[in-house]
């Protein structure tokens, strides 16, 4: 059986993935990240230093193994740079990152297309981050992107900048922008490129040769599967596939070498952006939550939405990934609540949906039934095993478990590396 472990998140991102795999990084031989970019925002706390990762896989901070931002992944090569500079400067090596060659490249133009295209929705808006992850996957799938490993000869990185820039510069001035100049983006990148090339690899074939060589290799998802742009809230979503299949796709790994699933589950919902969000508690719930929790975005500051935990998206999330394992995380934030609600099922038309229906086109016929759970009003931050829990808690765990038919093996009680509870050997 391979090493092999798939990290994702199972609702609208900012489940604390950072976290757990950073607790999970000092016995990994690789950390690869799969798809997204910059837009990620995974947060490692570690004796009250905080460290904001957004393109850096979360295994930077603890991990002795390699470092990969995969093929999937769309890269700004700025934001890159800065971010391997200011853990440089926290007295990190970061020798050992590297970057797929395969990956793309955020080109400057990517991100004012997201943005005149965020402002030219007006209300419509998506509420995307503005970091151009959308139209930076846009020109790889519609074959106009440029990757990174295009860096490594600079006639080929000129010859696909020049094809693409028209285009660009087209979409621009349709939107009133300003255009960008060849020679100066040419330029920007030549010196750029001096600055990574030593960290471009062909990351796909070693990590398929590390993985049957019995390597222990975890695969970070980012975003989660309510932003997946097939399974997602379309067209609330991101642009890449943040579910376990993705993992495969964006990194050139088999299926077949995939061992566990792991599903990071906050212990309530939260969502950043527009879109559907059918537990949300537009309410004083709704405000302790985010306060309690510290629920505002990571990466944008923004104040994220927030609501009761949602099964029918627990279900989906655990049948779309496969979940061999749920990571269980926040639920400290839950301990002053008298009362804990679970959505179980949506009643639509007189339909019961048990599973994330394709669309919701008219929210206000949505009845959700709800299962509400006594709260067990103690600190529980700082319990480290099971059988300590308070029973009401154990009750709220339980019945989680049981409804999605998939063991829950970590419980995550705080912020720190440290504040964990493990049910189960991961
Ligand atoms: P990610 O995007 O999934 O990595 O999650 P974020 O880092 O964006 O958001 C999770 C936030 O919750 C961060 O501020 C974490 O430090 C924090 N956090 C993670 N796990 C826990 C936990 O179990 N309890 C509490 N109170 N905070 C946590
Ligand atoms: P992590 O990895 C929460 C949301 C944005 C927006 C939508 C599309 O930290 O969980 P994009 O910039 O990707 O085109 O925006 O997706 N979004 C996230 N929300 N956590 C994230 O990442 C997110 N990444 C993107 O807010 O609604
Ligand atoms: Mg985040």
């Amino acid at each position: 059986m391979y090493n092999t472990y798939v990290v994702v998140g199972t609702q609208w991102g900012d489940e604390g993935k950072g976290k757990v795999i950073d607790v999970l990084s000092p016995k990994l031989d690789y950390v690869v990240r799969f798809q997204g970019g910059n837009n990620a925002g995974h947060t490692v706390v570690m004796n009250n230093d905080k460290f904001i990762l957004q393109l850096l896989p979360s295994g930077i901070i603890n991990s002795k193994g390699k470092c990969i931002i995969g093929a999937g992944v769309v890269v700004d090569i700025d934001v890159l740079l800065k971010e391997i500079d200011q853990l440089e400067k926290r007295g990190k090596n970061l020798d050992n990152l590297f970057i797929d060659e395969r990956a793309h490249i955020i080109m400057p133009y990517h991100i004012e297309i997201d943005k005149a295209k965020e402002e030219s929705l007006g209300e419509n808006k998506i509420g995307t981050t503005q970091r151009g992850i959308g139209p930076c996957y846009v020109d790889k799938i519609s074959r106009s992107g440029i990757r990174i490993g295009d860096l490594l000869d600079l006639n080929i990185f000129r010859e696909r900048l020049t094809i693409t820039l028209k285009e660009k510069n087209d979409i621009l001035r349709r939107y009133n922008k300003n255009e960008f100049n060849l020679e100066e983006l040419f330029n920007k990148y030549s010196i750029l490129s001096e600055k990574i090339k030593n960290r471009i690899i062909d990351a796909t074939a070693e990590i398929n040769y590390a993985i049957e060589d019995n390597k222990t290799v975890l695969f970070e998802g980012a975003q989660a599967l309510m932003l997946d742009i097939d399974y997602g809230t379309y067209p609330y979503v991101t642009s890449s596939s943040p579910t376990a299949g993705g993992s495969t796709v964006g990194t050139g790994v088999s299926p077949k070498k995939i061992n566990k699933i792991l599903g990071i589950m906050k212990a309530y919902t939260t969502r950043v952006g527009e879109g559907p969000f059918p537990t949300e508690q537009e309410n004083e719930i709704g405000d302790l939550l985010r306060n309690i929790g510290h629920e505002f975005g990571s990466n944008t500051g923004r104040p994220r939405r927030c609501g009761w935990l949602d099964l029918v998206i627990g279900k989906y999330a655990t049948m779309i990934n496969g979940l061999t394992d749920i990571v269980l995380t926040k639920l400290d934030v839950l301990d002053s609540f008298d009362k804990i609600k679970v959505a179980v099922g949506y009643k639509i038309d007189n339909k019961v949906y048990t599973t994330y229906p394709s669309s919701i086109k008219d929210f206000k016929n949505v009845e959700i039934i709800y299962k509400e759970f006594d709260g067990w009003k103690q600190d529980i931050s700082n319990i480290k095993n099971y059988n300590d829990l308070p029973r009401n808690c154990k009750q709220y765990i339980e019945f989680i478990q049981e409804y999605l038919n998939c063991p829950i093996s970590m419980i995550s009680v705080g912020p720190d590396r440290t504040q964990n509870i493990y049910l189960k050997e991961i």
